[in-house]
């Protein structure tokens, strides 16, 4: 597989200018109005209660903003940022020194919360319910069990699969938000502040191509926008206008709805080798050499949002647009060129 692919939610290596774009306020954070709105009132409350926000859950597909809301909200409550990711958390010793390390009403942020180990989950209920830790200390019939308070801190964890956290740990977050895809005109603002910040020039129609191919994630915007930079630096005149954006994406294969080449080849394999559907996700893993997981996560979600898949009980489907827009007019009747 192409490890590079520009079109990709994940976030990779050469990525790391995405750092100094990360708005630090909620009032630069772009679109998301509805979640903004709550955020900022559950903000303002636990400010003006001088207590600690409640437990947080951001859940949705990668690249749309989960760790930048976090640590906005930090920045919002004034408070430090701790931050981790449940597969870095190794042993209960290992969660129960950063929860304790945690100052009133700071935020502790884990991300991938849905691996948290189920040994990690039992350490953290008693932590977000009571903000105590139950230790036990010895084993067999001499064992005991201490409990240690902590200071009431805020938990923000981030997940793209909500529906594999467990119930119990679920229901201890009183705050939980969907980030969903965003508007276009939404990443055409997200790509006309990066290209501020990055001191690229661009003019509307530019920033609008951009938007039109970057699958509502501010995160391909951003590194289409850096690619498109140096395209425009090194074939253009150095600055990004509709015709070059149009022509770099077309050299980066990103199609005018931007899909790439592994969108397609997963789209067509559906469509030519399983006459459309419904076929089982490891039947399609195995046919594109992927894992079940990553087309689960980062590809399915933009191709469901715009109706080219559908996951039902039996499979996947994929939907008349699909075929349409990839030339085979009906289902069973091909006219376009295969791949
Ligand atoms: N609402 C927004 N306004 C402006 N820029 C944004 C917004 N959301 C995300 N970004 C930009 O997109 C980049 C990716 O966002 P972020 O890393 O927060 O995504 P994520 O949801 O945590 O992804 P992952 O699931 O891979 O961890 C950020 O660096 C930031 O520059
Ligand atoms: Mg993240």
């Amino acid at each position: 597989m192409d490890n590079e692919r520009i079109a990709t939610p994940e976030r990779l290596s050469g990525d790391s200018e995405e750092t100094s774009l990360r708005p630090l306020r909620l009032n630069d954070f772009i679109g998301q109005k509805d979640l903004k709105k709550q955020v900022g009132i559950y903000i303002k409350a636990a400010l003006g209660r001088n207590e600690n926000l409640d437990h947080v859950l951001l859940y949705g597909p990668p690249g749309l903003g989960k760790t930048t809301l976090a640590s906005i909200i930090s920045n919002e409550l004034g408070v430090g940022f701790k931050s981790t990711s449940a597969p870095a958390i190794e042993r209960p010793g290992d969660l129960a020194a950063l929860l304790s390390s945690l100052n009133f009403r700071e935020v502790l942020f884990i991300d991938e919360i849905h691996r948290l180990k189920p040994i990690l989950e039992e350490i953290l209920y008693p932590a977000l319910e009571d903000y105590a830790l139950d230790i036990i200390i010895g084993q067999g019939p001499g064992a005991k069990s201490i409990k240690i308070s902590l200071k009431p801190f805020t938990l923000i964890g981030a997940t793209t699969r909500a529906g594999l956290l467990s119930a119990p740990l679920r229901s201890r977050f009183g705050i939980t938000q969907r980030i969903g895809f965003y508007k276009k005109n939404e990443i055409f603002d997200i790509v006309k502040r990066s290209s501020r910040i990055l001191n690229i020039k661009i003019n509307d129609e530019g920033a609008r191509t951009i938007a039109e191919r970057s699958r509502g994630t501010p995160r391909v915007a951003n590194r289409i926008l850096r690619r498109l930079r140096d395209i425009a630096e090194v074939e253009g005149e150095g600055h990004i206008d509709g015709a070059l954006a149009a022509k770099g994406l077309e050299m980066l294969n990103l199609d005018e709805l931007g899909l790439d080449n592994m969108d397609r080849r997963l789209v067509k394999t559906i469509i030519s080798n399983y006459d459309g559907g419904p076929v089982g996700l490891d039947t399609i893993a195995v046919s594109l050499g992927e894992d079940r997981e990553t087309i689960e996560d980062i590809y399915e979600p933009y191709l469901i949002q715009i109706g080219f898949l559908k996951r039902t009980p039996k499979g996947r489907v994929a939907t008349r647009h699909a075929f349409e827009h990839f030339g085979f007019s009906n289902k069973g009747v091909i006219e376009g060129e295969l791949f």
